[in-house]
């Protein structure tokens, strides 16, 4: 677990993410909960509508057995308060076997301004990195604003706009294309193969 700001100061709230790979009944309950007041409150998470309260426990329960994703969760002073998600490239996408995908990152409204977000990026991107990724790529709505802030002064470029990306209340949105190099790419042979490969026997 990483922790910062570690409660010397009881007026500093203590932040933290994990990466976890199971939940308790009552961090799968007050993550539903941070979900449902973000979702309530506009932001992100593809959810418009809060889903209900099942459907939400369902769907974390979910993700933690889907093979490719790996998810990260936000505490202020212990409780989880928000999440991410590192999403790896299928196997079959050789071509793009560097990139992984930062998605659905949320922190609740009453969890804001701490700097949690900033901090779950940041773990995300070392999960990234640790796990050999050069690339992250990530893309948001047009509205979230605070979320484009944050990227951009994280280092992500802005690379691309979709000018239909998501309905939303019947209003078209456009969508933000982001990417942050995490390392140096491999550097290209002439002949094409990236530096260290080797031609397979006939
Ligand atoms: C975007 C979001 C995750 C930020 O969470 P947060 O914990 O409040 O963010 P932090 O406290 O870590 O702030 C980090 C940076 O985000 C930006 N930011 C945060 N709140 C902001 C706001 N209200 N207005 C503008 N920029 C803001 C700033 O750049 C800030 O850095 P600074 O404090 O040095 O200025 C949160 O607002 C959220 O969940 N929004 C809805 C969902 C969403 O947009 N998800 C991202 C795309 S999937």
């Amino acid at each position: 677990m990483n922790t910062v700001a570690p409660g010397q100061n009881e007026t500093q709230p203590e932040l933290n993410v994990e990466r976890i790979t199971e939940l308790s009944e009552d961090d799968l309950a007050a993550l539903c909960e941070a979900a449902d007041a973000a979702i309530i409150e506009g932001g992100g998470f593809g959810w418009v509508n809060p889903p209900g309260r099942q459907a939400l426990e369902r769907y974390f329960r979910g993700v933690l057995l889907v093979p490719e994703r790996e998810l990260f969760i936000a505490r202020l002073n212990g409780t989880p308060v928000g999440s991410a998600q590192l999403v790896r490239p299928p196997r079959n996408n050789e071509a793009q076997a560097f990139a992984a995908t930062l998605m659905h990152s949320f922190i609740a409204p009453y969890a804001r301004g701490h700097g949690l977000a900033r901090l779950l990026t940041q773990r995300v991107e070392e999960g990234a990195r640790a796990l050999g990724y050069f690339a992250l790529n990530l893309d948001v709505r047009e509205t979230q604003e605070a979320a484009i802030r944050l990227y951009k002064s994280l280092g992500y470029v802005h690379w691309g706009t979709h000018p239909v990306y998501a309905r939303v209340r019947s209003q078209t949105l456009s969508g933000y294309f982001f990417y942050k190099l995490l390392k140096s790419a491999p550097e290209n042979t002439p002949s094409g193969k990236a530096a260290g490969t080797k031609d397979k026997a006939p």
